[in-house]
C-alpha cells in the first residue's frame, strides 16, 4: 500500500519533470530545422530577395548583416530594431547608434512580402533578419553557415536599451569587452565578429574624431580620409567612407591586414590592435584567413542565441515594423 503509492507519487514527479523538461527545451532553443515543415521554402526565398538587393546595391549586404548585430545586442535577436516609431510608442531605429545610420529596413520588408507570400503567418521578422545576414555574407563571397531558428517578434523596444548596448566607435578596448561580455560574447568572438566591418561603409561622423585626434593612425591614411570628411563637426558629417579600405564588398579577412597597418577606420576599430590584449588575436586572423571564416561563423551562431523569444513568448509579426 504505502509502496505503491509512494510508487504512484515518485512517477507522477519524474513524468512532471519529464513534462517540464520538454516544455522548456522546446521553448528555449533554437533550432536549424525549425520551418522544415511549415516552410520548406523559407531559404530559398529569402535568398532570392537578398542577392537582388545586393545585386541593386553591393553595400546593402553590410546593411543586412549590420542589423542583425543591433537587433541581437536590445533584449535579444527579436526584431525589436525593425519597429517604426509612432506617436504613442518609441522604437529602436532614432537611438544614436542607428539614427541616419541603421539601413536595409525596406529589403527586409520585401524578405517579409515574399516569405509571408510562400508561408503566411508563419516566419517571424527576427529569423529574417538572421537568415538575411548569413545570406548577406554568402552573397559578398564568405563563408556560410546553418543558421538557428525558432525567435519569435517582440511586441516592444527600447531606445535606452539600444543606446547603453551597443557600443559606440569611439569605444576603448575595455568598453568593447564589456559590452559584448555582457550579452554572453567573449573578447576573442568580439574581435572576430568584429572582422564584419570588412564590408561596408561609416559616416564622417562615426571616424572624424579618430582621422584627426589620434596617434594610432598612419598618417597617409588619415590624410586620405580627411579629403572628405572636413574637421568641424556638423560639416559633411554624412560623407561616407569604406570600413575596409581595400575591398569593402568583398568579405574577406582585410579587415584584420588593415590594422596591422594602422589603416583602421573607426577608433574602436584600431583599438583592437593597438598594443593591448587582442593584438595577437587581430595578428592570427589577419595570417589566416579560413580561421577568421570559422570562427566568425561560430560566432554569428552564438551572437544570434542571445535571449530570443520563444514558445508562446512573442509574436509572428503580419508586418515588420509594428505589433499586431
Ligand atoms: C565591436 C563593436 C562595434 C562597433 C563600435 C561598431 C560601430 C560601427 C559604426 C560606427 C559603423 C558606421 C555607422 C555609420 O557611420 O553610419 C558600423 C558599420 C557597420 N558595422 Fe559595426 N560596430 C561594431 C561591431 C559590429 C558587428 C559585431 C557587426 C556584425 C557582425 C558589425 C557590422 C557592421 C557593418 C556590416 C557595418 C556597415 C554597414 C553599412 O554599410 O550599412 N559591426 N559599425
Ligand atoms: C580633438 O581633440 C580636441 C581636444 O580634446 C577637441 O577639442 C577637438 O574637438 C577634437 N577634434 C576632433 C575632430 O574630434
Amino acid at each position: 500500500m504505502a509502496s505503491s503509492s509512494s510508487f504512484r507519487a515518485t512517477s507522477t514527479l519524474s513524468l512532471l519533470l519529464l513534462l517540464l523538461f520538454f516544455v522548456g527545451s522546446s521553448s528555449a532553443t533554437l533550432s536549424t530545422d525549425f520551418y522544415s515543415k511549415s516552410c520548406p521554402k523559407l531559404d530559398s526565398t529569402v535568398k532570392s530577395v537578398v542577392k537582388s538587393a545586393i545585386s541593386k546595391e553591393k553595400r546593402m549586404g553590410a546593411s543586412l548583416l549590420r542589423l542583425f548585430f543591433h537587433d541581437c545586442f536590445v533584449n535579444g535577436c527579436d526584431g525589436s530594431i525593425l519597429l517604426d516609431d509612432t506617436s504613442s510608442f518609441t522604437g529602436e531605429k532614432h537611438a544614436n547608434p542607428n539614427r541616419n545610420s541603421a539601413r536595409g529596413f525596406d529589403v527586409i520588408d520585401d524578405i517579409k512580402t515574399a516569405v509571408e507570400k510562400v508561408c503566411p503567418g508563419v516566419v517571424s521578422c527576427a529569423d529574417i533578419i538572421a537568415t538575411a545576414a548569413r545570406d548577406s555574407v554568402v552573397t559578398l563571397g564568405g563563408p556560410s553557415w546553418n543558421v538557428k531558428l525558432g525567435r519569435r517578434d517582440s511586441k516592444t523596444a527600447s531606445q535606452s536599451a539600444a543606446n547603453n548596448g551597443i557600443p559606440p566607435p569611439t569605444s576603448s578596448l575595455s568598453n568593447l569587452i564589456s559590452k559584448f561580455k555582457a550579452v554572453g560574447l567573449s573578447t576573442k568572438e568580439m574581435v572576430v565578429l568584429s572582422g564584419a566591418h570588412t564590408i561596408g561603409q561609416a559616416r564622417c561622423t562615426s571616424f572624424r574624431a579618430h582621422i584627426y585626434n589620434d596617434s594610432n593612425i598612419a598618417s597617409s591614411f588619415a590624410k586620405t580620409r580627411q579629403e572628405k570628411c572636413p574637421k568641424t563637426s556638423g560639416s559633411g558629417d554624412n560623407n561616407l567612407a569604406p570600413l575596409d579600405l581595400q575591398t569593402p564588398t568583398s568579405f574577406d579577412n582585410n579587415y584584420f591586414k588593415n590594422l596591422i597597418k594602422q589603416k583602421g577606420l573607426l577608433h574602436s576599430d584600431q583599438e583592437l590592435l593597438n598594443g593591448g590584449s587582442t593584438d595577437s588575436i587581430v595578428k592570427s586572423y589577419s595570417s589566416n584567413p579560413s580561421t577568421f571564416e570559422s570562427d566568425f561563423t561560430s560566432a554569428m551562431i552564438k551572437m544570434g542565441d542571445i535571449s530570443p523569444l520563444t514558445g508562446s513568448n512573442g509574436q509572428i509579426r503580419k508586418n515588420c515594423r509594428k505589433v499586431n
